[in-house]
């Protein structure tokens, strides 16, 4: 029995929800440890697709319990519609299946709002939010002002933190941006509506989780975003506001770091980030057109077109090295079956210098030129394939080099949306699925 985290990457929608999805089967609990309702994380059933935002991607499988960390931020109105949404199509959610840690964040209208109207006031740099309000609430838990699911079950508190809250953030919004206040006796009045709704929900998750691991139970921690969208390991300032690698999971769960068994880190066979920010494989043509139609490249949150390029070595190095990922999983790999040829970026151009280093600096990755090995393409379909060793060998070349570029096994490569549609293989807990 073992603590499993389950990491993007890259730049999020790597297919985290699919890989938890598959993983959970063998969990007993799976846990969100940051992000909020910015992560859409899709999984895909027969006919059915989920599409799940702030509910854990175990919530499928029946007697798999579901856990919200203290390092989500949650919205209230959206955890409740996403729970009406999954019992609408026959999935069992109760107090028994779902919990949420009195430590965690609420996402608070002012939240929603600040984060449009930042963005709008921003001439250069926008970020390319996803308007949910996750940035602003983070702060607020920084600078201490924020409110937690346990102040919400508090009445008296809540209401008193609330409307000096609303006070404050109303001089902002009428004084800096000049727009209109918000009425703090609504937002009460909406917030109050939550909390009975919310209470059989709430638990110490910290407490829940560490006596889990103790009585040997399996845990599976599922990232959200992606270490390139971590507020210190990421594109700075084109990131996300939480710690979206696996750095972020004792802070953001409250089970010990040194609790946690392996890593197992999602990546896609291709690059795509949504938002702004630096992106050195980003294809602005034809190719990077193709690749968004082919893999269906929309975001699962917003619906906004994702930037397509070829596969980054050099980020994902980067990436592996941080989380120290035991595991890859390899998404998406027949989005380039028609491809006659497919390229990695093996080292980065930077003014006049190669180099395999990852900058910091952010104009620096701006100007970052990728330097391209090719490798041919397999020109066939191989989403029917479950075992690696049937892949074409032009795939299985592909995967090799990535394996050995990244020093870490290849164990679960996903050749589409489909569970079954998945090659597994040394991956014991989770086999059923692979024939391998
Ligand atoms: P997440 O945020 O990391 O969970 O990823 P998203 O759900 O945002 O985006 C991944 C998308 O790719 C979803 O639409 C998945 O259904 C889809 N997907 C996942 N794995 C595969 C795959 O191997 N092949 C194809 N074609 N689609 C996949
Ligand atoms: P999943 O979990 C891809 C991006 C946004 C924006 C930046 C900051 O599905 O992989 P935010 O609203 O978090 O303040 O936006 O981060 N972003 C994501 N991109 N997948 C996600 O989640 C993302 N969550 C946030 O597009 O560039
Ligand atoms: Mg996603």
């Amino acid at each position: 029995m073992a603590v499993t985290c389950v990491i993007g990457v890259q730049w999020g929608d790597e297919g985290k929800g699919k890989v938890v999805d598959l993983l959970a089967r063998r969990s007993d609990f799976v846990v969100r440890f940051q992000g909020g309702g910015n992560a859409g994380h899709t999984v895909v059933v027969g006919r059915e697709k989920y599409v799940l935002h702030l509910i854990p991607s175990g919530v499928l499988h029946p007697g798999v319990r579901c856990v919200i960390g203290n390092g989500v931020v949650v919205d209230p109105a959206q955890f409740f519609q996403e729970i009406a949404d999954l019992r609408a199509r026959g999935i069992a959610i109760d107090g028994g299946n779902l919990h949420v840690s009195e430590r965690a964040h609420l996402v608070l209208p002012y939240h929603k709002l600040q984060d449009r109207l930042a963005e709008s006031s921003r001439s250069r740099e926008k970020l390319g939010t996803t308007g949910r309000g996750i940035g602003p609430c983070y702060m607020d838990k920084a600078a201490r002002v924020g409110l937690r699911v346990a102040d919400l079950l508090n009445p008296p508190r809540f209401a008193d933190r609330l409307r000096a809250n609303v006070e404050e953030k109303n001089k902002l919004f009428t004084a800096v941006y000049g727009g209109e206040a918000l009425d703090a006796a609504a937002v009460l009045a909406e917030y109050e509506g939550h909390r009975e709704r919310m209470r059989p929900f709430v638990c110490d998750t910290a407490r829940l989780l560490q006596e889990a691991s103790e009585a040997g139970k399996e845990l599976l921690l599922e990232g959200a975003q992606g270490t390139l969208l971590d507020v210190d390991f990421g594109t700075y300032p084109f990131v996300t506001s939480s710690h979206s690698d696996a750095g972020g999971v004792a802070a953001g769960c409250g089970l010990p770091a040194r609790r946690v068994d392996r890593v197992v880190g999602v990546l896609k066979a291709y690059t795509t980030r949504v938002g702004s920010g630096p992106c050195p494989t980003e294809l602005k043509d034809a190719q990077g057109v193709d690749l968004r139609e082919k893999g269906e490249e929309y975001g699962a949150t917003t619906g906004r077109p994702r930037r397509c390029g070829w596969f980054d070595l050099v980020a994902c190095r980067y990436s592996v090295r941080l989380n120290d990922v035991d595991v890859l999983a390899v998404t998406k790999l027949d989005v380039l079956d028609h491809l006659e040829t497919l390229r990695v970026a093996v080292a980065y151009e930077v003014r006049g210098e190669r180099t395999d280093h990852f900058p910091a600096d952010v104009d620096a990755l701006e100007e970052a030129r990728p330097v391209y090995r090719d490798f041919a393409g397999w020109r066939r379909p191989i989403g029917g394939i479950r075992r690696r060793v049937d892949l074409p060998a032009a795939a299985r070349a592909y995967l090799d080099f990535l394996e050995e570029s990244l020093e870490t096994p290849i164990q679960l490569v996903s050749v589409g949306s489909e569970r079954d549609q998945t090659i597994v293989e040394g991956l014991p807990w989770i086999s059923g699925s692979s024939g391998a």
